[in-house]
């Protein structure tokens, strides 16, 4: 825990806004992870993401996805606004879509898995259109983390996470992280990092390292258990669309099947065929998952989506559910006692019905 460094020490460290060994630790992990050459962490996900779309410079060109977190959509809105740069918000998974929005863009910021509905974009058509168009491709990460996808190895030139969620895994600690293989991109995060000054903590430092530790085996276990809570949500009473990549009906399966390595992820989104207040009912009378925002946690969170500004246009009863590490059992019993309670579904139907045929 040091914020100074004496002069002439080995490591060339002068100044704890710039430097210090437990960031250098955690990047070495991270760009491992990813298989990029080199990583910077900072003070959210979100001060890594302006921290690579302020490096852009002003007067660009940029391209997201309109299924984007929320959080980036904002930021990129309000510069637009500001007149900093122009944007363009396109359905990623349509490709031809973002090859006439990349035109003239210098960035296009895609999502390993959008979000709430768990789209999934072709990352490596989609880097590929970006390149063409000379512009970088820039990939959240976060929701799948390096265990089931690489970004940086299907094309991409920058990845970004919040580590807030799985990587931190525990819901403790705030902190983002740039990955890229691109040298000549990294010193320019780095001056954004230095001269903003959004830097993470020693200590949440580490704990994401921590945290990292664990990684493989929660996920393994969230994953695991968001595959049997997606087959059996499907065909429960009062339960309408199951958005998971992982199930054979979700529009892009087959992508996510080549595209994602040991699992669709742990995030599910689903549509109760209820009123907006009736799923809030829903969502605050479940005990083991509480009805929080946020996501990649041990424990399971749930929320209803359309309580936040810009994402009204969701149908009104869609849940989104991030699965932790309970007993899958325990959780899908929770559910089922909730939709009954909340008057969703009744109790006659609310049975939990046999597993439909897994892909
Ligand atoms: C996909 C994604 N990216 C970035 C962020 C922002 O991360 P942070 O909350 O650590 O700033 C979030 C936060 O929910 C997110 O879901």
């Amino acid at each position: 825990m040091t914020s100074v460094f004496g002069h002439g020490n080995k490591q060339g460290y002068a100044y704890g806004r710039d430097h210090n060994e437990n960031w250098v630790r955690l990047e070495g992990v991270l760009a491992d992870l990813e298989e990029g050459t080199g990583a910077l962490v900072f003070g959210s996900g979100m001060a890594a993401i302006a921290a690579v779309i302020q490096s852009c410079g002003v007067g660009r060109r940029i391209v997201a996805a309109r299924d984007a977190y929320t959080g980036t959509r904002a930021l990129l809105r309000h510069l637009a606004e500001e007149g900093q740069c122009a944007v363009e918000f396109v359905d990623a998974t349509d490709l031809d879509a973002v090859a006439l929005a990349c035109r003239g863009a210098s960035l296009l910021h895609i999502e390993t898995l959008g979000n709430p509905l768990l789209t999934v974009p072709d990352l490596q058509a989609c880097a590929e259109i970006a390149h063409q168009a000379g512009a970088i491709a820039v990939v959240d990460n976060t929701f799948a983390t390096p265990l089931l996808v690489q970004p940086l190895t299907l094309g991409a030139d920058v990845v970004v996470h919040s580590l807030s969620k799985y990587i931190g895994g525990h819901s403790d600690l705030m902190m983002g992280a740039v990955i890229t293989n691109a040298s000549d991109l990294l010193p320019k995060f780095q001056y954004q990092r230095s001269n903003a000054g959004a830097i993470p903590g020693q200590l949440e430092t580490w704990l994401a390292l921590r945290g990292i530790r664990t990684l493989d085996v929660r996920l393994r276990r969230q994953t695991e258990s968001a595959m049997f809570l997606a087959e059996r949500l499907r065909g429960l009473a009062g339960v309408g669309r199951v958005h998971y990549p992982g199930l054979v009906e979700h529009p892009q399966h087959d992508l996510a099947a080549r595209q994602m390595r040991g699992g669709f992820g742990a995030m599910i989104s689903v549509e109760l065929d209820c009123s907006a207040e009736t799923a809030e009912s829903f969502c605050a009378a479940t005990r083991l998952w509480t009805n929080a925002t946020s996501l990649g946690s041990v424990e399971s969170l749930l929320e209803r989506r359309g309580r936040w500004a810009g994402e009204e246009y969701l149908p009104a009863g869609l849940v989104r559910m991030s699965v932790g590490i309970e007993a899958a059992e325990d959780l899908l019993r929770d559910l089922t006692q909730a939709l009954v309670a909340a008057g969703v579904s009744s109790p006659a139907g609310s049975s939990v019905p046999a597993p439909a045929p897994a892909d």
